[in-house]
């Protein structure tokens, strides 16, 4: 019967997988973007990823879990969506916001697989694992948080939502 140790394994392994997917999905979505600053901002969180990626690596060595059959259907299904999107030949500032949605859907999910990692870390008393895992906990609610300002825009300007709001097809 799998222990408590191997819920935790079977988490880093699927969070993994999450981080394994974005690295390769995030050029696409980088390239997909039409507004310079979504755009810019794909860029910064692809280049969060590596980092992200090495941190759980790091906990793979302290807890002993081997990530080569890390699997997820969910990640695998959202990466499905996300191409789905990036074909579905919407006006610039429609995909623009649709990729938005897209990345915050995922970037949901790892928030929640972090935060659901660091309690087991906390409960374990493995404070070097929670505090890894609390970085890239940290950069993902922060993605979350510009990605919403973005797509709401500010008092300076409306977003990205509004302006795919005024488009209609021709
Ligand atoms: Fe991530």
């Amino acid at each position: 019967m799998k222990d408590f140790q191997n819920l935790i394994q079977d988490e880093l392994k699927t969070m993994y997988c999450v981080e394994t997917e974005l690295q390769h999905l995030m050029p696409e979505m980088v390239k997909g973007a039409r507004n310079p600053k979504l755009k810019e901002l794909f860029e910064k969180f692809q280049g969060q990823v590596p980092k992200q990626i090495e941190r759980l690596q790091e906990i793979g060595h302290l807890v002993g879990v081997d990530f080569a059959d890390a699997e997820c259907e969910a990640m695998k299904g959202m990466v499905k969506e996300c191409k789905k999107i990036l074909n579905r030949n919407y006006l610039d500032q429609v995909l623009d916001a649709a990729l938005i949605s897209m990345l915050q859907k995922i970037k949901h999910y790892e928030i929640a697989l972090y935060g659901v990692l660091k309690s087991f870390a906390r409960h374990l008393k493995m404070k070097e694992m929670e505090a890894l895992l609390g970085e890239s906990s940290k950069e993902e609610k922060e993605a979350d948080k510009l990605l919403t300002d973005l797509a709401m825009g500010s008092l300076f300007g409306g977003g990205i939502n509004s302006e795919a709001c005024k488009r209609r097809s021709a």
